[in-house]
């Protein structure tokens, strides 16, 4: 493999800024990358979506960063990745892309016998991805599906910590109640930012769980297996975004990126 191929940037995308919280442990487990942010805000939320509304913004997305020359693309976003991962696998066959799906597979491993919360948009649990997942992992175990709309777009307001979310989130885990919940999975990748929120309504005793590592540690390997790791690269990230004011979307971006959560 050509150095120079090895030291194009690695895409990032996601239907907003949710993926954010994917690229902070890419450039955690990749220092020797570079990357290219694309977040799709103008066209967020996509978790509401048909498959085939998703599957066609995924593709405009992948063809951008392709534009922006990336040498492989990381799909952070669940909702994308259900809808949209093996038809641009079989589109860009030469061009590694790595998806994230919800981390079921950790909470029901390491769990002792209690519920299980997937959190996620409408889509990820409606979509055969999750399906197979279930059927892989969630046979013995209570696994309850509570699809949360709205959420993306107080993450996208930058609106993490206020008393509308809480009254929101309090409202929507209401169903929780009595149902012995051990684990909450954070199936979608903007949630990762209002985690703090999350685990103070749910209780300390909650485990909850994202897929970002894995999805790093995944694109480590996938990299590895292309000959396309980089060695000379500085964790330098290329911001975009589709929204109008993609200004101010950079700038919450940044934000949320060097953000403590
Ligand atoms: N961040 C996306 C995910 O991981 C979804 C947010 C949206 O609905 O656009 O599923």
């Amino acid at each position: 493999m050509d150095n120079d191929k090895k030291s194009l940037p690695v895409g990032v995308f996601d239907s907003g800024l949710g993926g954010i919280s994917v690229l902070r442990r890419l450039v955690k487990v990749l220092p020797d990358e570079d990357f290219i942010f694309y977040g799709d805000s103008a066209n967020a939320p996509y978790g509401s979506r048909t498959a085939d509304d998703i599957l066609q913004l995924t593709e405009n997305a992948a063809d951008r960063l392709l534009s922006y020359g990336v040498k492989a693309i990381v799909i952070a976003c669940n909702t994308a990745s259900s809808a949209a991962g093996r038809q641009l696998r079989e589109k860009y066959k030469n061009m590694p892309i790595i998806c994230i799906e919800p981390a079921l597979k950790p909470a029901v491993q390491e769990g002792h016998g209690g519920a299980v919360a997937v959190l996620a948009t409408e889509a990820t649990l409606r979509l055969s991805k999750f399906a197979h997942l279930m059927d892989l992992y969630g046979k013995k175990i209570d696994i309850i599906k509570l699809p949360l709309p709205g959420l993306p777009e107080f993450v996208e307001r930058g609106e993490l910590d206020s008393d509308k979310l809480r009254d929101f989130l309090t409202e929507k885990f209401a169903v929780l109640k009595g149902r012995n919940v051990e684990s909450a999975v954070l199936g979608c990748t903007h949630y990762p930012f209002v985690r703090p929120m999350i685990q103070s309504i749910l209780g300390q005793d909650v485990k909850l769980y994202d897929g970002a590592d894995g999805t790093a540690r995944q694109t480590r390997r996938c990299l590895e297996s292309y000959g396309l790791l980089n060695g000379n690269g500085n964790a330098h990230v290329e911001w975009h975004n589709s929204a109008g004011n993609q200004d101010e979307f950079i700038k919450r971006s940044k934000m949320l990126f060097k953000m403590k959560i």
